[in-house]
């Protein structure tokens, strides 16, 4: 019989992508997710993707009573993946105490579900905004956790370590902490990726609105780091490969009980880019110009970041292998298709 897996945020850009790889390796899939920032298009598009729908429960995670309710109609969960939160950075300086509720509140009441129902395995959506502005490169999950730069990013710190301190006290559970890098593109089918509201924050959704006629330029933020051309490095990781990444995760808490508790992952490609890095290589994959300018650096960007992978890649047999003008030109087939244009 299939293993059911419960998704919360699974009607978002990485839940959604995860969706797909868990009903494609056969596992049984159940949604929550209360649409703030997502729609039920995502559920669609899986379900062309896989020919099967998962089953979608709309509620606020923050509902314990809600919560409960879901778990006794949906019995037998044998792990949770949970990406719901919420995750603008800008946003969150605004609106701290709605960004602590949510992330927090939310993962407390999971947490205290999976005690009371029994439920052994969790998989953590965390970022490695946690490292902040590492002093070595690339960085390793041993690599110091830096004060947060802002309550989002201490959102994720918090809910390590509730996860921590809870799965020391709580004899059954164990949980995998995913730390993600740059996640980027979109389905290969075009039919589930990134959904922006308002203006993106995020450097791609802002090249593919650019190219799209919706922006006028790219901002590049910073050409006056001290990286080799100037401007800000990253890991960008296909959407897909991490999708991937997490089915390995939930495979290893239910094969393989005798590893720790707790373990952390970086997720990436273990490859740090420029900005123009990105912008030369969508030019090339698409064939589409990319009209940019530079601007004064982002308040509370870092100059780069990559990650060392080898964890990962050992201990979850795992590696990010799509190659990137594959994923950038996934971005740009996606944005055509949500703008309609040819
Ligand atoms: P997303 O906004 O597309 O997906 C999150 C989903 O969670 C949304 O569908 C939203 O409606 C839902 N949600 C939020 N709060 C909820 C609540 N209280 N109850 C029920 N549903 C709720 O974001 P994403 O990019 O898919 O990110 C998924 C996870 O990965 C998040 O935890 C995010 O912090 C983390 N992450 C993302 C990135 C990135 O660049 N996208 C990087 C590092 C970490
Ligand atoms: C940011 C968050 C990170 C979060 C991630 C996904 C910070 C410090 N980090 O990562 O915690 O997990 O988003 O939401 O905010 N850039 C431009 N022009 C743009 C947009 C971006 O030049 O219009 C540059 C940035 O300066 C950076 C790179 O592109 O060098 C990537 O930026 P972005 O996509 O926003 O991701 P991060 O800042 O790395």
């Amino acid at each position: 019989m299939a293993e059911k897996i419960l998704v919360t945020g699974g009607t978002g850009y990485i839940g959604s992508h995860t969706t797909v790889e868990l009903i494609e390796k056969n596992f049984e899939t159940v949604i929550i997710d209360n649409l703030c920032n997502s729609s039920t298009e995502a559920l669609k598009g899986i379900t062309e993707i896989t020919g099967t729908e998962p089953a979608f429960e709309n509620f606020d995670l923050c509902d314990y009573e809600k919560l409960l309710d879901c778990l006794r109609k949906h019995k037998n969960i044998k792990a949770i993946i949970h990406f719901a939160a919420l995750k603008a950075v800008g946003e969150s300086v605004e609106k701290p105490l709605e960004y602590y509720k949510n992330n927090l509140v939310s993962l407390l009441n999971l947490l205290m579900a999976m005690r009371e129902f029994h439920i052994p395995a969790l998989v953590f959506s965390s970022s490695c905004t946690v490292y902040g502005e590492p002093d070595k490169l690339p960085v390793t999950e041993e690599s110091p956790i830096k004060s947060a730069s802002s309550p989002y990013g201490n959102t994720k710190q918090i809910s390590e370590e509730i996860i921590h301190d809870t799965i020391s006290a709580v004899p059954g559970i164990r949980a995998i902490c995913l730390r993600y890098f740059n996640p980027i593109g979109a389905h290969k089918s075009s039919l589930i990726g990134e959904l922006p509201l308002g203006t993106p924050m995020n450097l791609i959704p802002y090249i593919t609105q650019t190219v799209a006629g919706i922006r006028e330029e790219l901002r590049i933020f910073g050409n006056d780091y001290d990286t080799p051309d100037g401007t800000g490095i990253r890991d960008y990781i296909d959407v897909g490969d991490l999708a991937r990444a997490h089915v390995k995760a939930i495979s290893r808490l239910l094969e393989d009980r005798n590893k720790k508790p707790v373990e952390i992952f970086n997720l990436g490609t273990g490859k740090g880019l420029s900005v123009l890095d990105i912008v030369k290589t969508f030019e090339k994959a698409t064939g589409m110009q990319v009209r940019y300018k530079f601007y004064p650096r982002r308040p509370g960007d870092i100059s780069r970041v990559y990650a060392d992978t080898s964890l990962a890649n050992k201990e979850l047999q795992w590696k990010a292998d799509t190659p990137l003008e594959e994923t950038l030109l996934s971005a740009w087939k996606w944005e055509k298709r949500i703008r309609n244009l040819s």
